[in-house]
């Protein structure tokens, strides 16, 4: 029994009614209401997913929780109030922020992400550590699609929370996002006791596809089968459902995702040139060391035969570079 830690819990819950309360019925979440909007959430997702909003004043919820008898101290050491600047007393640490309560696997609040409305740092304002939410072992949404991995064993994996709740609107009911930091062993154990395959849905941009890269030997080390949904330039699976729907997004990105090694490929072959004879050979290099680490001959002989076409080169001399390759490996 830890009664400090039920105290907090009871606290975050309440607190992200009370925010949700605020966003949707008073005058106090209407900018919020229109952010919101104008991104494109749906009011039922505003509800699926209890997305609230913290007034830009310094005492809402300090007053809520005071009324309500709970202990400020303990409430600033769960990262509901910070300390004032000077002087004694506690301010509301979320401020003009949309609030995107994070729950535990039981479903239970017990850290919030507010992001500020429009540009300005930080984009997103998260809870501090604390006895109830440790950032590299929660995954976003997990409570709420642990029935659909189940049902599956499969996991898609986002950077952010509207990626996840944008998709869960698209019919992808099996998506979880790490809260901002890289994906770290917590996680992969985490997800490892419920799926067998993740699909790797990172943003489309040059930091999401590098991540990925990192996150397919971490996943692939510890068992688990992966898949990378590749996005158009730039965009992030949010913005690719704002700009192309909800269908082509499970049609296009999520079912097209493809094989770890298929990814690793296209990820290669950007950084070549591959009209100049030098940048088609390191290339091939490069792609022949994965190529050559595959365990199956007829998967190697499939994506051999892809880059022979593809280059206009001989299966054979590929196959035989790839041979000694692999003798060299050995
Ligand atoms: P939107 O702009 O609201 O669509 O956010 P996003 O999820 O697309 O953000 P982005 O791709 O820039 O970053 C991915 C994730 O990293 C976010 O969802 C957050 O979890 C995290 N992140 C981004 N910026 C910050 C920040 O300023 N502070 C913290 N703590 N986390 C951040
Ligand atoms: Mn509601
Ligand atoms: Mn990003
Ligand atoms: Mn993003
Ligand atoms: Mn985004």
């Amino acid at each position: 029994p830890d009664p400090e830690r039920d105290r907090l819990i009871q606290a975050y819950e309440l607190s992200a009614k009370f925010y949700h309360f605020l966003l949707k019925n008073t005058e106090y979440g209407t900018a919020a209401m229109d952010y919101l909007r104008s991104r494109g959430f749906s009011g039922k997702m505003i509800d699926q997913f209890q997305i609230g909003y913290a007034p830009d004043r310094w005492d809402t919820l300090l007053q809520f929780l005071d009324k309500r008898s709970f202990n400020l101290v303990e409430m600033e050491k769960g990262g509901l109030l910070s300390a004032r600047g000077e002087g004694k007393g506690y301010i509301d640490r979320f401020r003009g922020r949309v609030i995107f309560p994070i729950a535990n696997r039981t479903g239970k609040v017990v850290a919030f992400a507010g992001r500020i409305l429009g540009d300005g740092q930080p984009k997103y304002l998260n809870s501090p550590e604390s006895r109830l939410f440790n950032k590299s072992r929660i995954l976003y949404n997990l409570h709420q699609s642990k029935a659909s991995i189940r049902k599956t064993r499969q996991i898609v994996l986002f950077e952010g929370y509207g990626d996840v709740i944008s998709a869960w609107e698209a019919g992808v009911h099996n998506g979880v996002a790490t809260m901002g930091t890289s994906l770290t062993e917590g996680h992969v154990a985490l997800m490892k006791s419920l799926g067998d395959e993740i699909v790797l849905a990172y943003d489309g941009d040059k930091a999401g596809q590098a991540a990925a890269m990192k996150a397919i030997p971490m996943l692939e080390d510890n068992g688990l089968r992966v898949k990378v949904a590749v996005l158009p330039s730039g965009l992030d699976p949010d913005e690719f459902i704002s700009r192309h729907g909800g269908e082509l997004f499970k049609e296009q990105v999520i079912d097209s995702a493809v094989s770890s090694i298929k990814f690793k490929l296209i990820y290669l072959k950007k950084n070549h040139i591959l009209l100049e004879e030098d940048g088609k050979i390191a290339y091939v290099k490069e792609a022949l060391e994965i190529i050559a680490s595959l365990h199956s001959s007829t998967e190697r002989e499939v994506y051999l035969r892809e880059i022979a076409s593809e280059l206009e080169l001989s299966y054979d001399s590929l196959k035989q570079d790839c041979n000694l390759l692999r003798a060299s490996m050995q």
